[in-house]
Order: structure tokens, then sequence, then C-alpha cells
């Protein structure tokens, strides 16, 4: 019998997701989904399950990978959508989001020293520095946009730094990365103006490398004497720069609504900010703005949390599902910011297995900033609205949580 296929598109997905998922969850570890104009996609509801397949090799992120597959994957119907020139499209295919197996190991192996925990941890004073900067301005004038005046300028310039982006290119590069989300805007222009820049600031760093991460991925060699090439640096750079801002970015207003929610728990943080990087944690289980992984494609015919899917269909999980499986979080709808979680299991807010996020690290110590600089080191952090009348962006249905403004009042 065929399974019966869920639109993520059904109000009740819109006006109670949580609730939504948990229903589905309970249903079903495996449900299909379907959305307008595509073919029905498997959706992992349970977080075991989601582990399991996000580890399990035989579920590949490029479609190129399953044999004798035709046709284009969910990225490449996408990109025909925003009519991106032939000429760019390497560079949105090359990515290591989009590779399997060695290939992706490799280009994770040679970004990694970028992310070691001494670069990570040295950022700390840089964004400590930019969010009192950003918010020392927010003060003066009392109130505005927390998204627009404090969340997207604090990890726009913290990925800007890590990147090696030089300050005064910065609110360049923020607006075509602003642009480049914005299903309004040119994405061509904007895709094509970070490439460029991408291209000649690699010039500059091969010349005359500096402490930063275009040097590094310019400079460095593997054991092999393996290293990126021009285009895979440009790839990677596009990758990082709007994976690291735009996710991040909007974590964090999302965060600071689930403290102002849960104000037994904020005054617990007041009480005890040395308990906010464990906090993190849990914030990042409720708060987290991305509402899936990337599809993965069945490299075979397989068994799939005990349903049998098809060689090449497309399965993706959902991460708000699978971070309120209470078979892992008791009381999964109560933000509990002393959560203690057996090892090995927590949220996958970052997703799992050889793809889990990069930049895990430099999201959390972000976020740990910023909610020590708004709410600990500051008693005054209030919605400027009624919580009523914040509205999310409509960019994926199904639970994207990225707010179109955040007005608080300091
Ligand atoms: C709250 C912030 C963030 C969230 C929730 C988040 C979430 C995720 C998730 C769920 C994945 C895996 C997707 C999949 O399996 O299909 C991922 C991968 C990735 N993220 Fe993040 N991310 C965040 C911040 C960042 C930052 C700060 C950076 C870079 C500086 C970054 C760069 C990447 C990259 C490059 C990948 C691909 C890794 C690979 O394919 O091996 N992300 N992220």
């Amino acid at each position: 019998m065929a399974e019966p296929i869920v639109s993520l598109l059904n109000p009740e997905f819109e006006e109670d997701p949580i609730g939504a998922f948990a229903r589905l969850r309970e249903t079903a570890p495996l449900v299909r989904i379907g959305f307008p104009g595509g073919p029905p996609v498997w959706l992992i509801t349970r977080s075991e399950e989601f582990k399991e397949a996000w580890s399990d090799p035989r579920l590949v992120t490029n479609i190129g990978n399953v044999p004798g597959h035709r046709g284009p994957s969910i990225a490449d119907q996408a990109l025909m959508s925003l009519d991106v020139p032939k000429e760019l499209l390497r560079y949105f295919t090359s990515n290591l989001m989009l590779q399997d197996g060695a290939e992706h190991a490799r280009l994770r192996r040679l970004v990694a020293p970028a992310f070691s925990v001494r670069r990570i941890k040295a950022l700390r004073p840089r964004i400590e520095e930019v969010s009192t900067r950003l918010l020392d301005a927010f003060a003066e004038k009392g109130s505005g946009d927390l998204l627009r005046e404090y969340a997207t300028p604090l990890t726009g310039a913290v990925i800007c730094d890590l990147v090696g982006i030089d300050e005064p290119d910065q609110p360049q590069i923020r607006q075509w990365m602003d642009e480049y989300a914005n299903i309004d805007a040119d994405f061509t222009t904007s895709a094509l103006g970070l490439f460029d820049y991408t291209k000649q600031l690699i010039e500059r760093r091969r010349a005359e490398p500096a402490d930063d991460m275009i040097s590094t991925l310019v400079h460095t060699t593997d054991k092999n004497g393996d290293r990126l090439t021009e285009d895979e640096i440009i790839s990677m750079v596009g990758v990082l720069v709007n994976g690291g801002y735009h996710s991040t970015a909007h974590f964090i207003p999302n965060a600071v609504l689930t403290l102002l929610e849960n104000p037994d728990q904020l005054a617990l943080l007041r009480a005890r900010p040395e308990a906010l990087p464990h906090a993190i944690n849990e914030l990042m289980r409720i708060a987290n703005p991305i509402p899936s992984a990337g599809p993965r494609y069945a490299a075979e015919d397989m068994e799939l949390a005990g349903v049998s899917i098809c060689k090449g269909d497309a399965v993706t999980g959902s991460l708000q599902s699978v971070n309120y499986d209470s078979r892992v979080f008791a009381d999964p709808e109560r933000c509990n910011v002393e959560r203690e979680l057996k090892r090995g299991e927590g949220h996958l807010a970052f997703g799992a297995g050889p793809h889990r996020c990069i930049g895990a690290a430099l999201a959390e110590l972000e976020g740990e900033v910023a909610i020590d600089h708004l709410f600990l080191r500051r008693e005054t952090l209030e919605l400027a609205v009624n919580s009523s009348e914040l509205r999310y962006r409509e960019v994926i249905p199904g639970g994207a949580r990225l707010f179109n403004r955040f007005p608080v009042r300091l």
C-alpha cells in the first residue's frame, strides 16, 4: 500500500509546529512528505533514527553518487529556478555539503585547521568587542530591531573576520549575503559579487599571507601534499559565509524570545552565569532556526527505520521534530537550561554524522557572548511589541524560524 503523503503546508504546521510534529513523530519515525511541484521526500521524525541515517554511507548528498540516476537533485532544481548562469554552477555544486565519502573527507580535512579549538577560542575577545560596540550604540537609541542592529552585524563581522575579509569590505560582503538569502533580490548578482571578491582576496593572500582562513586555505597542504584549488576555495568561502552568517544571526533573537518566555530560566542564569555554556545547548535545541537537514539520496534500495525505500529516493530529517523527541528529552516542550542528558545524547540542531556542522563551536560561542551581553550584563531587555506581532519569514515550509524583525527596548 502506498504511504500517505503529509503536506508541511498544512496550516497545523504553521499554527502549532511543535504539536504537529509531535503527532507526526508518534505516527512513525519515517513519513512521506510532499512539496508543490516536486516528488515526495522521506522525512525522519525521531532522534535515534536521524543519527543512524545521517551516519549511513548509503545515503548520499550528491545525487551523482546514486548509480544510474538521471535528472536534477533538489539543489539543482533550486539553482535552475534561480536562473544561475552555467559558469557559476560549479561554485555551488562543488562545496563540501554536496560531496560524499572520500571527496567530502578531503575537503573537510583541508578546512578543519581553520576551525581548530585554538582559532575559535581566540575569536572571543573580538566577538565581545563587536557585541559591546553594537550594544552601546543600541542602548543609546533605547530601542530598535535586534536582528538588524545587533545579531546580523555581529555574526556578519565574526564570519568575515574569520574568513579574512578586510574590514572596509565587510559592509559590501554583508549586503551581498543579505541579498543572497532574500528571494526578492537578484541572487546571481550577489553571488557573482562574492565569488569575484573572493578571487581577488585569494590573489592578495597568495602574495601576502595573513593570520586568517583564506591564507590558511591558500597555503595549507595536508600530509599528502594536497591543497584546495581556487574554485574549491571560492566555493568553500561561499558556503562558510552563508552557513555562518544567517543561521547564527537568527538563533540570537530566537534564543532571546525563549528566555523572555521562560523567566524562571532567565532568573536561574542571572543567578548562576557560569551555567551559560551548558545552557546554550538547551537554547540551541529549542531556538534552532533551521528546520531540516539538507536532502540525502538512497544510493541503493534499502531499509530505513523499518521502511523499504527505493534507490534514488530523497530523505531529509526534521531538526525541529528530532529535537523534541521525548525518547531523548524528558518533558521536551519545557525549556530547562540545566537539562542533563546521557552521554552521546544531545540536540541535533547541528545535524549528525560526517556533515555535522563544522561551525558548531563558533555558533555556540557567539550565542554565549550574545546572551551574556544582552541578559546577564544588563537587566532591562524587553520586547518592544507584543510577541503575537512577531512574524517569521516565509522561506521553507515546515518550521524555518527566521524572524523578519525583532523589535526590543534596552
Ligand atoms: C546556530 C547556528 C548554526 C546552525 C543551527 C547550523 C546548522 C547546521 C546543520 C544542521 C548542518 C548539517 C546539515 C546537513 O546535514 O544537511 C550544518 C552544516 C554546516 N554548517 Fe552549520 N549551523 C550553524 C552555524 C554555522 C557556522 C557559524 C558556520 C561556519 C562558520 C557553519 C558552517 C557549516 C558548514 C560548512 C556545514 C557543512 C559541513 C559539511 O557538509 O561537512 N554553520 N550546519
